[in-house]
């Protein structure tokens, strides 16, 4: 049960939130609530309990308080509009933003699931607790990836699909593709279904349910994917926002390589003769594949900075892989590009343990640094 319900006084079992609730919707009742208000509430109280932005706009918990806001108020979401920042607020209305803002705060749910949807690539799509929010930054190198295809059969496999964001986008990009959409969850393909009806795409893309490539059948010219390829050891310290999301869409296995390796070998069997992989699979995954097969001819890419990124996140660091020096530590994160003709026969087994043991090393020198820092 909610928290925060309409006839009821109880605004939030944390007394401070609560109080600074009621004084709020006491301004309303007496017709002085405002818009710019209630945004400035839900940022100063999400600052306070230091809220993971869960990769929102620009990382901005005001973004994600006005989101909410607009939200619950159907406005459309131009959030430095003065009009809508001076509109005043009824009672209702602000128990109905404010309930929101106590769900975001006291459950650490991501926006998207409140709002049940999510912005990718400028389109809204469908979302619930049962997919991965869209924001695989694979997008910003969407055009690329396709301008390089010798198609053949126009085929693209989404595979662990989600909520469809990558396949769909593709669709939308080229209507010749023909999209198949796989994931190994039931629920996360009802949600998929629902995007695809969205874009009136059911002609051209089709859900698929499989553990990988086992219910996959014939060639593509591009498959692209987005695998879970988080670690058991990485996983412990995210984010609860970020443990509100499917396990299933994050953990990787021990090493996060779970899926990443046997995409890699298996994708062979499923390209056309001059296919390509796109894999997003993560800083780490990215330099032991490179570790693993050196002979492979294996392109890592990093993010572009998104037209709408501002200045803090990743996307700071703007570089090809293939521009720079193997060793250079500075890229946070990557996708890896493979033509057919180069993926491995098979599974290498080689591991790197020195640098396991380095980045598990650093990992706790930095808990260490900040726990010092903090105390
Ligand atoms: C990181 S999410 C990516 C979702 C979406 N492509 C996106 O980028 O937002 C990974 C997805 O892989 C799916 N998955 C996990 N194991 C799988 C498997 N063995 N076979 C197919 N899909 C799998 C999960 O259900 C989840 O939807």
């Amino acid at each position: 049960m909610s928290p925060v319900e309409n006839n009821n006084l109880v605004l939030s079992r944390n007394k401070k939130r609560s109080c600074a609730y009621h004084s709020f919707l006491s301004v309303c009742r007496a017709k002085q609530g405002r818009v710019n208000a209630v945004i400035r509430l839900g940022h100063t109280l999400m600052r306070k309990e230091k809220i993971f932005h869960h990769f929102f706009a620009d990382h901005s918990l005001r973004a994600v308080a006005a989101h909410l806001a607009f939200f619950s108020l159907k406005l459309p979401y131009e959030y430095d509009n003065p009009v809508y920042l001076d509109r005043s607020l009824n009672e209702e209305e602000a128990r109905e933003i404010l309930g929101l803002f106590e769900r975001r705060i006291a459950e650490r749910l991501p926006l998207a699931y409140l709002t049940q949807e999510a912005t990718y690539l400028g389109r809204r799509f469908y979302v619930n607790e049962q997919v991965l929010v869209p924001r695989s930054l694979m997008n910003t190198r969407f055009e690329e990836f396709l301008a390089r295809i010798s198609w053949e059969n126009h085929r693209v496999l989404d595979l662990c699909a989600g909520s469809g964001c990558i396949g769909i986008s593709l669709a939308l990009m080229n209507p010749r593709l023909q999209v198949d959409l796989a994931d190994i969850s039931a629920e996360a393909l009802k949600v998929a279904e629902v995007n695809v009806e969205r874009f009136s795409l059911s002609a051209r893309v089709h859900c698929i349910e499989s553990d990988l490539f086992s219910r996959i059948e014939g060639k593509y010219d591009l498959i692209i994917s987005n695998p879970p390829y988080v670690s058991d050891y990485e996983y412990q310290w995210q984010p609860p926002e970020i443990k509100k999301e499917p396990a299933l869409a994050l953990k990787g296995g021990v090493d996060g390589m779970d899926l990443v390796n046997r995409i890699w070998v298996e994708a062979r069997e499923y390209l056309n003769p001059k296919g390509i992989l796109v894999a997003e699979v993560g800083y780490a995954a990215t330099r032991r594949l490179k570790w693993r097969y050196p002979r492979v001819a294996l392109e890592g890419v990093c993010y572009k900075k998104p037209e709408e990124a501002g200045k803090k996140g990743i996307w700071k660091k703007i570089a090809r892989w293939s521009d720079l020096p193997f060793e250079w530590s500075g890229m946070m994160d990557g996708v890896v590009v493979c033509e057919r003709e180069q993926l491995p026969l098979e599974l290498s087994r080689k591991n790197d343990p020195l640098r396991s043991w380095l980045f598990r090393t650093s990992r706790l020198i930095q808990r260490l640094c900040r726990f010092f820092r903090e105390n």
